[in-house]
Formats: structure tokens, sequence, C-alpha cells
């Protein structure tokens, strides 16, 4: 088990990517903390680790919160002793980001992922690092996608806010690597299995002219393989990643887009 006594905190728990990885983090043995803005499909998650025989509790906690982010790490600390790992898989809902050109683009809407996206990244990284550099040891993670490296249209300020991400991993890096903290950051492909791809394509749909379906397609027509990537994929980086066999592996974002985005 890669995982075996590590103490982890995943934000947005009940979504696709933190319910997968969470699920993942268990098998590997880790013990875990799950939190979400809506408490009950965090609780599920939680739910389907204890039934598989894993650790985990889940808790209500708004991302954006600084005072709700805290005092659930104090009780995470006070109750496991120590945190290994954090991961922000915290999404805003797409639906009301895209769709609009950006000269058509109140400011209002354009600011809303950049503030949130970086906000929740921040709080979520420091509040647990200055837990973490007590004990010289840790693992920051997040999830960023392609917008950050490439142009895309009709995303409004989605694009920026994921670059902005993958920079404060690096920035986050290398203030805390010297202290024994590693911060890594996940950014796959579109994953055709969560709710959260095709409500990226939903309002864009009209305006890139292709069906649901040719619009998959031609994602997975770009990459290597030609077909998109799992969430099963995803977790199984993201527990590597987690453990101590990739302490080699700081200020970084693992380019998991399949050949399709290059380095
Ligand atoms: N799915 C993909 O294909 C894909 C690919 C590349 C990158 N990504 C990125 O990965 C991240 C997660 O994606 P996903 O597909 O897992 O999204 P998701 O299924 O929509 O999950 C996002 C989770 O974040 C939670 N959340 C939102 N605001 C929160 C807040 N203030 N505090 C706490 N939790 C909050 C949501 O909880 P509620 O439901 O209770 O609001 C939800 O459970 C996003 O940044 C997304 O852009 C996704």
């Amino acid at each position: 088990m890669l995982l075996r006594d590590k103490v982890a905190v995943i934000y947005g728990a009940g979504g696709a990517i933190g319910g997968a990885v969470a699920r993942a983090f268990a098998r590997e043995g880790a013990t875990l903390f799950l939190t979400g803005r809506r408490l009950a499909p965090v609780e599920e998650v939680a739910k389907d680790i204890v039934a598989a025989g894993g650790s985990a509790e889940a808790a209500e906690v708004d991302a954006l919160d600084e005072q709700a982010i805290d005092r659930h790490l104090q009780s995470v600390t006070d109750t496991a002793g120590h945190l290994d790992i954090s991961l922000n898989a915290v999404g805003v809902p797409d639906t009301e980001l895209l769709g609009v050109p950006l000269v058509e683009l109140e400011v209002e809407r354009f600011s809303l992922p950049i503030a949130a996206y970086t906000r929740s990244y921040f709080l979520t990284a420091r509040l647990a690092a200055r837990r973490m550099v007590a004990g010289r040891s840790g693992v920051v993670m997040t999830v960023t996608s392609i917008p950050a490296r490439t142009g895309t249209p009709l995303q409004g300020g989605y694009p920026p806010a994921m670059a902005a991400k993958e920079a404060l991993t690096r920035d986050l890096s290398a203030e805390l690597a010297p202290q024994g903290v590693r911060v890594v950051g996940l950014r796959p492909h579109g994953i055709p299995e969560t709710a959260t791809l095709r409500e990226a394509f939903a309002p864009r749909a009209e305006a890139l002219g292709v069906t649901w379906e040719r619009w998959q397609e031609s994602l997975a027509a770009r990459t290597h393989p030609r077909r998109l990537s799992t969430l099963a994929e995803l977790a199984e980086v993201a527990v590597f990643v987690a453990s101590d066999r990739a302490s080699g592996m700081t200020g970084t974002t693992v380019n998991l887009t399949m050949g399709s985005l290059d380095d």
C-alpha cells in the first residue's frame, strides 16, 4: 500500500475527480478527511470507502472560507496527529462561466473563476502547509486543465484561473520544498465520464458547431493514443504523486493530456 499511515484531506471530495482520488487513496491505505460545499455527496464517497474497509470522515467545508478550512484542519490534526496530503479538487460550475466571447463578457463574470479558484487553492494550500512544515513533510496537490497552457475559445476567466493555479504550484514549491513540503499539480485532459466535461461543452455547443459525440472525438483525435483518459487513470497518478515514491517531484504540474499538449 503506497499511502499506509498517510493522512489526507480532500476539498471537493463529492465531485468526480475528488471522489475518484479519495477512493484510490483509501485503497492505498490513507486515512481520509473528505470535505465539500454540500455534505451529502461527500458522505456518499465516505460511506463507500468505509464499506470497502477504508477510513474516511466527511465534513461540510466551504473551500473559500478561511475560518472553515482552518477549523476543519485543526480538527483533523487533533484527531489524526498529523497531516500528509492536501488535495484541492474544487470545481466552480462551468455553466455559469463559459460560452460568452471575451469581448462581450462582463468583468465580474470574467473575474469570478480567477478569484474563486486561486483563493480556494491558496487558502487550502497555505493552511495545510502551516501544519506540514512543522513536521518537515507533506504534499500539497491540485487539479488544472488544458486551457492553463493553450488558447481555447469561449472559456471566459477559466483559462487564466487554471494558469494562475499552475503558477501558484511553482511558487508554493519554491517556498515550501526547502521545508520538506512538496507541491505538485495534475493536469488531466477532459474526462468523458464526468458531468463536468458535458457542462463545459453545453454552453459552447452552438458556437463550436459540433455534436457532443463529434466534440469528444475531436478531443480524442488530438491525443497520441486517440482516446481520452479515465478517472481511474488520473487517480492512479494522484496516488503516486501523493506517495513517498514521488519524493523527487515538486514545483510542477503533471501533464496527463496524453500528447495533446506538449511540455
Ligand atoms: N472533469 C474533467 O473532465 C476535468 C478535466 C480537467 C480538469 N478538471 C478540473 O478539475 C476540477 C474538478 O473537476 P470535477 O470534474 O471533479 O468537478 P465536479 O464533479 O463538479 O466537482 C467539483 C466539486 O467541487 C465542489 N465545490 C465547489 N465549490 C466549492 C467550495 N466553495 N467549497 C467546497 N467544495 C466546493 C463541488 O461541491 P458542490 O457540488 O457541493 O458544489 C463539487 O463536489 C475542476 O477545477 C475542473 O475544472 C476537470
